[in-house]
């Protein structure tokens, strides 16, 4: 027998069922709790409120486990690239040796952007910030598909995607080169994804460009990383406008706009400014975990807690393992990392951090990285986005094929003035 969940209210009885995952969590189904009780509930920030059922990303925060469609976080970093962790989260499952063929294929033929686009970045002031830019662009792509943007039809979705995929590391190379003066590029589709992002990025025209591959291969496995994490702001707000039947554009524009506040895809900046801080003031990183542990200092411990993991973020131990990749070799010594490494030695022994459950995050030792790559700090949120963006992708086409699809519309609880009658102005 399916189960319920009995609530009571004014003397009556109501039987709520119950749903269950794959993985066991198990959640209250209210969808018709207001038709039957007029009562909503209320959950600001969405603590306890399951927004959709989804089949993409798994995560368990108690344990520190991540799942795309199944897959654990560690594998697909070691064994995949971010082409095809994209086809993955995007279509369900891995691609064959034809489907990976054909999907980076178009990825790779749709790379450049209409020329029209490069007298945009001359529109804008100096110096940016680049995720406006990158999403405006995104958002203007609109304008240039706008008879191939159709929220039904497999076939343009399909291009659509293709297009966002191959379009973004031009549109974001394009912020950067802007703001210090450099010519815009064509893409080289010779490269693979994340190497001719770097090429775009830093290739001048009076000089021949080496590629790094130890940097491509370690931005490839970050962006695999960033790929998906289920319902966080930027995914939820994705699916919100697209829930609207608006186009992926618009959605994918959105939702870069919603990483960029510094609560989400800010974090990695912060750290960076708060290793900075405390080398600057003589290294004495003890120092800094008392300020984080005192009730009267808002200090804290930036790239170190999670609202779900409350143990090791997986993400953030193939990082670390990274970032010593990367930040060993010859010329690319960084003391930042030196004085990561000593703070995260003494916090995770720390009674007040064991007691908080707050581990390193994602974003501990991911800005080190690009720090080492010389991508200034203000690109670091458009790292992220680029990585993102295949979650974003599937989570929206899943919106989108969901046979419970509905416009999302929460209610509210209204606390403002009762009716009242208007008070001409003279005699307020
Ligand atoms: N340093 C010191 N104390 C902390 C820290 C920290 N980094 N994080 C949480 N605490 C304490 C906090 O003071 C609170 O203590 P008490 O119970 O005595 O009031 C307790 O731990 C619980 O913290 P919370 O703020 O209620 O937890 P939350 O789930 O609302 O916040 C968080 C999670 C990530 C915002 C928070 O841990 C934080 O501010 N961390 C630093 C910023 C950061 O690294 N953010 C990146 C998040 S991962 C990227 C992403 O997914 O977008």
């Amino acid at each position: 027998m399916a189960k319920t969940v009995t609530l009571t209210y004014e003397g009556k009885t109501y039987e709520l069922p119950l749903i269950e995952g794959s993985a066991g969590e198990k959640a209250i189904d209210i969808t018709a709790l207001r038709k039957t009780t007029g009562l909503i509930t209320f959950d600001p920030g969405f603590m306890s409120t399951g927004s959709c059922k989804s089949n993409i990303t798994f995560l368990n925060g108690e344990k520190g486990i991540l799942l795309y469609r199944g897959y654990p976080i560690e594998q697909i970093a070691e064994k995949s690239s971010f082409i095809e962790t994209a086809y993955l989260l995007i279509y369900g499952e891995l691609p064959t040796r034809e489907q990976l063929d054909y999907f980076e294929y178009h990825i790779i033929h749709h790379s450049m952007v209409h020329e029209s686009i490069k007298n945009f970045y001359d529109g804008f002031p100096n110096n940016p910030h680049p995720m406006a830019v990158c999403s405006a662009v995104v958002g203007s792509l609109a304008t240039f598909y706008q008879n191939e943007i159709s929220v039904r039809d497999e076939r343009e979705i399909e291009i659509t995607i293709h297009r966002l995929m191959a379009k973004l590391p031009t549109i974001a190379a394009y912020s950067y080169r802007k703001s210090v003066g450099r010519p815009l590029p064509y893409p080289d589709n010779s490269l693979g994804y994340a190497a001719n992002f770097l090429k775009m990025k830093f290739a001048l025209p009076c000089e021949e460009y080496q590629i790094d591959e130890d940097a491509a291969k370690v931005l490839d496995v970050l962006l695999i990383l960033h790929a998906d994490h289920e319902q966080n702001c930027s995914t939820s707000t994705a699916r919100i406008v697209g829930s609207s039947m608006s186009n992926l554009f618009a959605s994918i524009s959105a939702a870069i706009y919603a990483l960029w506040g510094p609560l989400h895809g800010g974090a990695n900046q912060a750290v960076i400014e708060m290793l900075q801080e405390i080398q600057d003031n003589g290294g004495d990183v003890n120092k800094y975990v008392a300020k984080a542990k005192d009730a009267n200092d808002p200090f804290r411990l930036m790239g170190f807690g999670h609202r779900v993991y409350k143990n090791f973020d997986p993400r953030s131990r193939i990082i670390k393992k990274l970032a010593h990749k990367i930040l060993d070799k010859p010329g690319n010594k960084e003391p930042l990392l030196e004085l990561a490494l000593q703070l995260e030695e003494i916090a995770i022994k720390d009674d007040y951090f064991i007691e908080k459950k707050l581990y390193p995050n994602v974003d501990f030792y991911s800005g080190l990285i690009y720090k080492a790559l010389n991508i200034p700090i203000n690109m670091f949120p458009v790292m992220f986005a680029m990585g993102r963006l295949p979650g974003w992708i599937a989570q929206w086409k899943e919106l989108q094929e969901d046979e419970d699809f509905k416009i999302s519309r929460p209610r509210q609880i209204y606390t403002g003035a009762e009716k009242r009658d208007y008070v001409p102005l003279e005699s307020r």
